[in-house]
């Protein structure tokens, strides 16, 4: 029998999960967690480098929880836990923070987007990185699907491991990005220059979220931003960034190729495009908002599961932990 890929990826419960998340990162989980050995994690101590509030983050905590049920992932299949739930990821965060270079941080350019403007800024939000290779290595992970806003971190993840290994001895795997065939990067849909991201999701129009019902996902997308010209086909552009944009989304949720899809679209008005991707979004959101609306009324379910994840999760960490503690001169018991 073939041996199981270890898969290990998270999303971090700052807001309302959007269809850029699930397209960069959940439906590939999902697509793919039967062939796969998967960690699926609710990031919880990465989304306090913002200052929130608790009751906010508590709900968030479960919605995202609900969203990653509700899309398809199985419990007996999948690992499904919370970050704080297991102690050894802020453990092995301060020690990779012991070896990394603050040089490779100040290159991040997530770091740079959400610090720019801002009066004061955490170190927490310096140091992200470093907890989130912490979450990857601790699990032996070869692969790590997510969008494409993500991949610089899992780079920098491999050069932690790599440095590590090379000043202790072999201790981690080197972790591989995997990026989704389509809707690698979604942007907004009233400035499709910029990310779809979970915090601007509230600006009207901004985002569809994993929860919107019908009327406001044709509302959304018919306001979305095209251009003055007529042609729909793909483009790195910038003029056609918005049409681009609605394209991917079609891509990544029919999954026809492109070649199909210009040929359709050939010869027809943005009015058709905007209606054909509102379609095709409802189809593949209906059952997981109708799903979602069953799974978050049953929260002592989502805690039952999560705890459950939580030990499966502990086990795994906590050996890991132990090989890294010998090699790094702590004593272990
Ligand atoms: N617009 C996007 N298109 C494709 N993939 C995306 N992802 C996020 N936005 C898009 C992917 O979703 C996962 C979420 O990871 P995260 O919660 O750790 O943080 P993020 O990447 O910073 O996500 P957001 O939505 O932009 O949230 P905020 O505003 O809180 O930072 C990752 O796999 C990411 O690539």
């Amino acid at each position: 029998m073939k041996r199981k890929r270890r898969v290990f990826s998270g999303i971090q419960p700052s807001g309302n999960l959007h269809i850029g998340n699930y397209l960069g990162a959940i439906k590939q989980w999902v697509e793919n967690q039967s062939k796969n050995e998967n960690y699926f994690c609710i990031v919880d101590l990465h989304a306090l480098t913002f200052i929130h509030k608790p009751e906010i983050l508590k709900k968030q905590i479960l919605q995202t929880a609900a969203v990653y049920l509700s899309s398809g992932l199985k419990p007996n299949q999948s690992t499904i836990f919370l970050q704080s739930d297991v102690p050894a990821h802020s453990e092995l965060n301060w020690i990779l923070s012991c070896i990394t270079p603050v040089g490779w941080l100040r290159r991040m350019t997530q770091y740079k987007n959400k610090s720019r403007g801002q009066d004061s800024v955490n170190s927490g939000l310096f140091t992200y990185p470093v907890l989130q290779a912490a979450d990857v290595l601790l699990y032996d992970t070869e692969f790590v699907p997510v969008g494409e806003d993500q991949k610089e971190h899992i780079e920098l993840a491999r050069d932690i491991a790599r440095r590590f290994n090379d000043l202790y001895g072999n201790t981690f795997v080197l972790p591989k990005t995997v990026l989704p065939p389509a809707g690698k990067r979604i942007k907004a849909l009233n400035d499709p220059h910029k990310k779809m991201s979970k915090s601007e999701a509230k600006t009207k129009g901004h985002a569809i979220l994993l929860t919107d019902d019908d009327d406001k996902i044709k509302q959304t997308i018919r306001g979305a931003v095209t251009d003055s010209g007529n042609e729909i086909v793909f483009s790195g552009e910038e003029e056609k960034a918005g049409v681009n944009n609605l394209l991917e989304i079609y891509e990544a949720f029919t999954q026809k190729p492109r070649d199909e899809i210009e040929k359709f679209f050939e010869n027809k008005n943005y009015s058709f495009l905007k209606k054909e991707v509102t379609e095709a979004v409802i189809e593949n959101l209906k059952p997981i908002r109708q799903e979602y609306i069953k799974i978050i009324n049953e929260p002592d379910i989502i805690f039952f599961l999560l705890r459950q994840g939580a030990e499966q999760a502990g086990n795994t960490a906590y050996k890991k932990m132990k090989a890294v503690r010998e090699k790094i001169g702590l004593f272990t018991n």
